[in-house]
């Protein structure tokens, strides 16, 4: 490409560092598409002549079939994406491909071409997010009552129902859909005609290209457009994010699915067994979700760390940023895909979470607030007395709903029974009407909501 100014061939080595198509060659689509999209502009402000775009154009589909068919020849020697579709277009239809690369660079186009991937990629994410939130409302909506414990610092807090809980995930997830939204209508702007960094001398429409690509704008700066990779940072911190909460979701189906908790069991579509103990039904699926994070976490550092301290504009250090978008992107579609199978097949153990939900002292805020509303006292006092009656109950080795009237008297003379039937798990939930709240008719108004949005 650059025999002109060059007479020995690269070293070996020099090839070795050099080389990106074993990585690049991902960008193949959006590479022909801008291609495409700038030989028709070529043509449209008489840069090229027609005859050239339309045997560039014939050429460009002929490349398209080859790299669809699996027979397209990816070359080394070619180092890249980008000189590997020149070179080959020079084969299939002559001289006529070296106007191709008119008012363009490849850091233009390398900018456009990774944008676009980057831009697909959040799209298709987007939409495996959404496909999990339904799978989670799905799966809330026949347990919008279903008691759970809650916890805090993983201990019994109050009630709380698992419809719920897994609702708490949807709310979550559509953070993250709109941070991936976010994300791609700032990185919506053309880079393609900044050219090597400068702009071009040519009557370039770079309205037509950005357009024609599917862009808002072109990108208002040359050099900004060729130097920048914010928006694939952007798409690495919105995917960092959802997988931070895939990992917790994933972490708490662990807990869950442990003969410990038996909250929840999975079948065999989700499971593996192990070589040794017969008895095991592990959750793996689970595991490598919860570990996957730390690919788009680390995804993200290594852009970080390319990118920081570079000088404007372009650096080759710069090729360095697609390995980290494809392994990132690549790890959440398949752990959003994963987590949305897990949620399907995910079947709640009712009895055994309705048992812990009372267990651990769990309605004691309930027991708490009653003397608040119905003895006038400070909550501080309130809050005194029920600590008390906790302790009462360890000594007694039994649960707050079975701790004698006496006993509660002892503390404060003026309970009566009525206190008894806010001490109920179910009762617990039942009184948490604030909005957002675990009240079944609360969580269902929020299912009903999200029923609408997802829709
Ligand atoms: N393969 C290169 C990359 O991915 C294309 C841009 C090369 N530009 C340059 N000035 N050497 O960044």
């Amino acid at each position: 490409m650059w025999g002109g100014r060059f007479s020995d061939k690269p070293a070996e080595l020099m090839q070795a560092i050099n080389v990106s198509i074993g990585f690049d060659r991902r960008l193949a689509a959006q590479d022909l598409e801008g291609s495409r999209a700038h030989a028709a502009m070529l043509q449209k402000t008489g840069v090229i002549t027609s005859e050239d775009a339309a045997a560039i154009l014939k050429g460009l589909a002929a490349i398209g079939a080859e790299i669809e068919a699996g027979t397209f020849p990816f070359r080394e020697e070619f180092e890249d994406i980008h000189m590997n579709v020149e070179a080959r277009l020079r084969e299939l239809i002559g001289s006529a491909a070296g106007r191709l690369h008119t008012a363009r660079s490849r850091n233009d186009q390398v900018a456009l071409d990774f944008r676009m991937w980057v831009r697909e990629a959040c799209d298709r994410a987007q939409a495996q997010v959404r496909a999990l939130q339904k799978a989670l409302v799905t799966k809330a909506e026949p347990h919008a009552a279903t008691l759970m414990p809650g916890f805090t610092h993983l201990q019994p807090a109050q009630p709380v129902t698992f419809g719920h809980h897994l609702m708490a995930y949807v709310e979550m997830f559509g953070r993250d859909s709109s941070r991936f939204a976010d994300a791609r209508a700032r990185m919506n702007e053309s880079p393609l005609g900044a050219a090597a960094l400068a702009g071009s001398p040519f009557p370039i429409d770079r309205d037509m290209t950005a357009k024609a690509l599917g862009f808002d704008r072109p990108a208002a700066n040359s050099l900004d457009a060729v130097a920048d990779r914010d928006f694939a940072l952007e798409a690495l911190a919105a995917a960092t994010i959802t997988a931070i909460h895939l990992s917790r979701l994933a972490e708490e189906i662990v807990l869950w699915m442990t003969p410990q908790f038996g909250f929840i069991t999975l079948t065999d579509a989700f499971t593996t067994g192990s070589s040794i103990m017969p008895q095991k039904k592990n959750p793996d699926a689970a595991e490598l979700v919860r570990a996957k994070a730390g690919r788009m976490l680390g995804s993200f550092t290594q852009l970080a760390v390319v990118m920081k301290g570079l000088p404007l504009t372009y650096s080759k250090d710069m090729q360095e940023d697609k390995v980290p978008a494809f392994e990132a992107f690549d790890a959440l579609e398949l752990s959003l895909r994963a987590m949305a199978g897990m949620v399907a097949d995910m079947q709640p153990t009712v009895e055994n979470m309705a048992k812990a939900a009372g267990a651990g002292f769990s309605t004691a805020t309930d027991l708490a607030d009653w003397l608040v509303r119905e003895l006038a006292l400070p909550f501080r006092d309130a809050h005194h007395i029920t600590g008390a009656a906790v302790k009462r109950c360890e000594e007694l080795g039994c649960d707050l709903p079975s701790l004698p009237l006496a006993d509660l008297q002892a503390l404060e003379p003026r309970v009566t029974d009525g206190v008894y039937k806010v001490l109920t798990p179910k009762a617990s939930v039942a009184s948490r009407t604030s909005y957002g709240g675990t009240a079944p008719d609360q969580v269902r108004a929020q299912i009903k909501r999200w029923k609408e949005i997802l829709a």
